[in-house]
């Protein structure tokens, strides 16, 4: 099993991803951060608790991340999860408490540790990811990929350039993208295509438990409507890792804007090679919808 850290914000589509890695066959979650994001550090992390207490993975050790960006002030997006972050579901309260370390001396831990390089799976600001790398720049050494749900090559849905995740930390994503790792690029070209329809939302429902809970959270969540489509941003970083012929993938040079006053946080996917820099990122840049459809559903079906 391909062993990956998830940094997340939890967040009613991160709380989907978190689902399909956890059950997965293929993949073998060590460990889960926290960052502020959607909701603030102490919502998200709760929720995560939440989340393995639902998922019956209490053993999946959970630590506590950054609490805001880098430099800039901290935007929430509660305006589209909800005040709790996960709207919608009556969770149990969990039993789990974080482990003592904070995200990044563990993440360092588990990087160093694991005799197989470590696959990232960033689902939020890219804050604790950024301090890990200036702090212990080592780990690069035991890092296969880190895998991102962020950025766009076109528009954003956070402003008009810039997508959530890499807007609210714009120099976090910088970091990351001059940290020479490979990167998988999963943006807003297919966060904005991968969408839950009325009758795919009706199917999950009855799948399982998670199906049910995914259901209700649905009924709540902002992204999008059930009509037009929900969109599930963070279940295509899963996709890129699990079923990588959904998409269109091209290796391209990606720099993150940062001194604009209206496109701070939109990424540069410099696809026709303007800036004469060399490939730092495979990018999905189109998606096969029917097939992603089919495969989220898939996902949901092998969870509990
Ligand atoms: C990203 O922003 C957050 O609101 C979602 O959880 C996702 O990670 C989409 O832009
Ligand atoms: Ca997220």
């Amino acid at each position: 099993k391909r062993p990956i850290i998830i940094d997340t914000d939890p967040g009613i589509d991160d709380a989907l991803a978190i689902a399909i890695a956890l059950y997965s066959n293929e993949l073998d979650v060590k460990l889960i951060t926290t960052v502020a994001g959607n909701v603030g550090i102490d919502k998200t992390t709760y929720n995560a608790l939440r989340l393995l207490k639902f998922f019956q993975k209490e053993n999946v050790p959970v630590a506590v991340g950054a609490d805001r960006p880098l430099i800039r002030s901290y935007e929430d997006a509660s305006s589209v999860h909800g005040k709790s972050g996960m709207e919608g579901y009556d969770f149990e309260p969990p039993t789990q408490i974080p482990i003592e370390e904070n995200a990044v001396n563990a993440m360092r831990r588990v990087i160093m540790e694991s005799k197989e390089a470590i696959t990232i799976v960033a689902i939020g600001p890219l804050t604790n990811i950024a301090l890990l790398l200036k702090i212990y720049p080592e780990v690069k050494k035991n890092i296969k990929e880190v895998v991102m749900m962020g950025g766009s090559a076109s528009r954003g849905n956070m402003g008009v350039m810039s997508e959530y995740n890499v807007g609210v930390d714009p120099e976090a994503a910088y970091i990351l993208f001059h940290s020479g790792l490979e990167i998988a690029m999963v943006g807003l070209d297919v966060g904005f295509k991968a969408l839950v329809f009325p009758e795919d939302s009706e199917a999950i429902r009855t799948m399982n438990k998670t199906g049910e809970m995914a259901y209700c959270l649905f009924k709540k969540y902002r992204g999008g409507s059930f009509n037009t489509g929900l969109k599930i941003y963070d279940s295509t970083a899963l996709a890129y890792l699990l079923a990588p012929q959904i998409y269109e993938i091209v290796e391209t040079y990606v720099d993150v804007e940062l001194a604009g006053s209206m496109t701070a946080g939109c990424t540069l996917v410099d696809l026709k090679g303007y800036l004469k820099q060399p490939h730092n990122a495979k990018v999905c840049i189109d998606i096969n919808q029917e097939k992603f459809r089919e495969w989220f559903k898939e996902s949901i079906r092998k969870c509990i």
